[in-house]
């Protein structure tokens, strides 16, 4: 029955979109498109499929197992499932550690519980056609298949994307298995916690303990211990945003030359090869200029603007979410938007010293100013830096459109810095590479001058953002408790 629910929801959910469709391809065709020159007709119905796709009707809940729903794995690609297992609470207390230390005030989250965390080792396979099913065989014997064709010493560490509540391993199968496919690595890609049921720092714990397993394999593991160095952290959008969270993590428990009991062993913290962020979500605020200025060209529309009065996410409720007492932001409470370890952004340049090098690859979209500004800060700590930006592209339009020519430039340049991050060949050329249409050209521009708004410009705006919600949160708090009085 379900075989057959889906594709019927699938063509009824493209049928009431078909004036959409018509519609953009009129006003492409009569060149009377708001993004003309700069997006094609199939990004252009991309971009408007997926906004139409993005409403505020549905609960939080149902969103979120839709979102998850496995596809199968089928096509070119082999993906071995496995498990973690959960290690000492020393990972969670490490983590605390890190968030303690990097504490700018009064700021206040929920303590989770260090758990066993799922995956996925996931690879490319060649000679077989795009419905081929994984043959019936035991996940080790997958694992070692998938090793057979990818037999690179780097192991790319993935965090999916989906804004911290969305989304699963099994959604990103595709370009994840291309990504193996153009590095010949082996990918693990983590089921990390979710919001709102498991708001920060319960994914970062998760990704903490991914990144340890890789280095020290838990008994019963597949795989063999992977050189610290030959790892690489990747993620899009929410997934970019935890690969920088989780290096700002080691990077700190590193300084503090912290060990960590790790499955009856004292183990150190060693860094990452680098670190490959698709647009990457670095201000949980969202409250730089692009997020207005590139709306046309995504299909992320800017939030609220903070000159009207705080109005939550007009979700309809579920068991999930409001949550109990209500927040205004599924991830974390208002008074931590402005901690380092949630958003990047508020980072300063010292604290990404001695990072390894960096990629970050953005469109022409909403995040792309919080991106550039993450960057340049990197780039004034003296990190190796590889960043670049796509004219007119959306977000993540990489990983949605594999095979066009910007989909094609896009995983050249991801793949070629994995490969050159873990041999110790980045160099930094203090530019960003602009990518025009259609990647026909490219243009370098030094990176202090990419973007116009100013650190402290970039701060003040974070500011005033942190306070509004901060305002909003207590108002819905104190409506929730006058309601359970009564
Ligand atoms: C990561 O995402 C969270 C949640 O949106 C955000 O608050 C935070 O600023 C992001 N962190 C970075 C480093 O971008
Ligand atoms: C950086 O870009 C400028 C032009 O904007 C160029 O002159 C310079 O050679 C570039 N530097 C490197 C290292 O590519």
């Amino acid at each position: 029955m379900s075989s057959l629910k889906q594709p019927i929801a699938l063509l009824k959910a493209m049928l009431v979109r078909i004036p959409l469709i018509l519609k953009t391809i009129l006003l492409h065709g009569a060149r009377m498109s708001p993004v003309r020159g700069k997006q094609d007709l199939r990004t252009e119905l991309t971009v408007a499929i997926i906004r139409s796709f993005i409403t505020f009707t549905t609960p939080v809940g149902k969103l979120q197992k839709d979102s998850m729903r496995d596809p199968g794995i089928k096509g070119p690609m082999w993906v071995s499932k496995v498990t973690l297992p959960q290690p000492e609470v020393d990972v969670r207390d490490a983590v605390l550690r890190a968030i303690e230390d990097l504490k700018t005030g009064d700021e206040t989250y929920d303590v989770p519980n260090a758990a066993a965390v799922e995956a996925e080792w996931t690879g490319y396979r060649s000679k077989v056609g795009k419905r081929t099913a994984q043959p019936d065989i035991s996940e080790e014997e997958k694992y070692h298949k998938l090793r057979e064709e990818s037999p690179s010493d780097m192991t790319i560490l993935y965090f999916h994307g989906g804004a911290y509540f969305l989304m699963d391993p099994c959604s990103h199968r595709v370009p994840v298995a291309h990504l193996s496919h153009r590095t010949g690595a082996p990918v693990l890609s983590v089921r990390y916690r979710l919001a709102p049921q498991n708001p920060f720092p319960a994914g970062l714990v998760d990704a903490l303990t991914a990144y340890l397993s890789l280095i020290h394999p838990p008994a019963g593991s597949l795989h063999k211990p992977v050189p610290a160095n030959k790892i690489v952290l990747a993620g899009d959008s929410a997934g970019g945003n935890l690969s920088l969270v989780l290096l700002q993590t080691l990077l700190t428990l590193h300084r503090a030359s912290h060990t960590i009991r790790f499955h009856g062993k004292d183990i150190p913290i060693e860094l990452p090869g680098g670190v490959a962020t698709v647009s990457p979500w670095c201000d949980v605020t969202r409250s730089m200029p692009s997020i207005r200025k590139n709306a046309v060209f995504d299909y992320l529309d800017a939030p609220p603007g903070t000159d009207t009065p705080f109005k939550p996410i007009p979700f309809p409720s579920d068991e999930v979410w409001p949550a109990s007492p209500p927040r205004v932001d599924m991830f974390c409470n208002a008074n931590m938007v402005l901690h380092p370890l949630v958003s990047p952004l508020a980072a300063p340049a010292e604290l990404w010293k001695n990072a390894p090098p960096i990629w970050i690859s953005a469109g022409e979209e909403g995040l792309t100013d919080e991106g550039l500004i993450v960057a340049r800060r990197v780039h004034q700590a003296g990190v190796p830096l590889v960043a670049e930006v796509f004219e007119g592209m959306p977000h993540c339009h990489g990983l949605l459109m594999i095979s066009t020519p910007s989909g094609r430039r896009f995983f050249e340049s991801f793949a070629g810095f994995c490969r050159d991050a873990v041999a110790g060949r980045v160099a930094s050329s203090g530019n960003l590479t602009h990518i025009s249409y259609k990647a026909q050209s490219t243009k370098e521009i030094p990176i202090e001058k990419v973007c116009e708004t100013t650190d402290e410009e970039a701060a003040a705006l974070m500011r005033r953002s942190a306070a509004w919600r901060l305002e909003g949160e207590k108002e819905l708090q104190k409506q929730w408790h006058e309601r359970a009085r009564l």
